[in-house]
């Protein structure tokens, strides 16, 4: 039988730091996943999904979570070019009916949280019961980052203000099936 190749293999020259681990990731999502359940007890849950970056991050996260969900995804592209410049989100997608539902809205990062707030908006046009925010990572901004940056409900890791990959997130489109966030060697001072 020929040995399955790890997921890390092919890029690991490329990569500078291992920032949060493939076994710190599966162990907060099940505190996570315990969080959500809680709040929520009782109700029906609407996952607002913003894609890509928070692909694999939902599919584990919503796999943890044993309730009566839905999912609906968005795709929102934040960095207008291929690198870590940030540009103004672009949200295509259109939301069903979200009035009198519990939103969870689901995202890999915030960054500036632009994207989040644009996401936000749109979901509370929609009156729905109750809107929420959960993210995976949360960057520690120098500065204390832009006081438009909304107030997130549930987060899994706090990280340094530097560009990842893997676990969902991407650079140029690649690095999203790494089971670890790293930085890579092209973003390491
Ligand atoms: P924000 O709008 O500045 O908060 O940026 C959030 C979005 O930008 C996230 O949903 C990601 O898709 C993307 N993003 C922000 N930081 C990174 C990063 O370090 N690596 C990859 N994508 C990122
Ligand atoms: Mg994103």
């Amino acid at each position: 039988m020929e040995p399955t190749p790890s997921a890390k293999a092919p890029a690991a020259p490329e990569v500078a730091a291992v920032i949060v681990s493939r076994r710190r990731i599966q162990r907060r999502l099940d505190e996570l996943a315990g969080e959500i359940a809680a709040a929520y007890a009782g109700c029906e849950l609407t996952v607002v999904a913003v894609l890509d970056g928070a692909l694999i991050f939902l599919a584990d996260l919503v796999r943890r979570l044993e309730m009566d969900l839905r999912i609906i995804t968005l795709s929102v592209r934040s960095y207008s070019g291929n690198g870590p410049r940030p540009g103004g989100p672009v949200i295509s997608g259109v939301l069903p009916r979200l009035e009198g539902r519990h939103v969870l809205v689901v995202d890999d990062v915030l960054d500036t949280g632009s994207t989040l707030s644009a996401v936000l908006e749109q979901v509370r046009l929609c009156n729905p019961a109750s809107c929420r925010c959960c993210v995976l990572l949360r960057k520690h901004r120098r500065g204390g980052g832009p006081a438009c940056a909304p107030k997130v409900d549930f987060a899994g890791f706090e990280i340094e203000d530097r560009f990842v990959v893997g676990y969902g997130l991407d650079f140029d489109g690649k690095y999203r099936n790494l089971s670890d966030i790293v930085v890579l060697k092209r973003h390491w001072e």
